[in-house]
């Protein structure tokens, strides 16, 4: 019997545990599936996972300098606030052989590699030898913070 019930508490916390991954990668699911749920619980599994319901703050928008950006080096993103209010985000992969943008200065974002720059307004390309634009990733802005979208 110990064991029986053993098994079904080891069961019962997997069941807890995808259920609580499931709950964290759904964000965008506005489904009301907690009826009868037992992952009622916030996750024990360390500081990785976000916060249910929703993703980690990349950033705060008062992070983001106006007319320039921040560059989120572990996150591969670049964040940048063209005129107040404004913010974008996007790759921080330089397309063109893929290194991690370095600074962020009269408005550019520029890669340390080979001098590629990019506009901050819409990641287009300034100056190459970077034959296409930082690709643009949706954030949302709330209560001044920012996250992906
Ligand atoms: S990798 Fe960025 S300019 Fe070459």
């Amino acid at each position: 019997m110990t064991e029986l019930t053993r098994r079904a508490m080891i069961g019962s916390a997997a069941g807890v545990g995808i259920a609580t991954a499931l709950a964290g990668c759904s964000k965008k699911s506005d489904t009301s599936s907690s009826s009868g749920s037992t992952a009622s619980t916030a996750p024990t599994t360390g500081a990785a996972s976000p916060a249910p319901g929703g993703a980690a703050a990349l950033a705060k928008t008062s992070d983001i300098p106006v007319g320039g950006g921040k560059i989120l080096t572990a996150d591969k993103i670049v964040i940048t606030q063209p005129t107040a209010g404004q913010i974008k985000a996007f790759t921080a992969v330089c397309t063109h052989q893929g290194c991690v943008v370095g600074t962020i200065e009269n408005g550019l974002i520029k890669c340390p590699c080979h001098g590629s720059e990019y506009k901050i307004a819409d990641g287009s390309v300034a100056k190459g030898p970077a034959p296409a634009p930082l690709a643009a990733i949706p954030v949302t802005v709330s209560n001044g913070e920012i996250t992906k979208a």
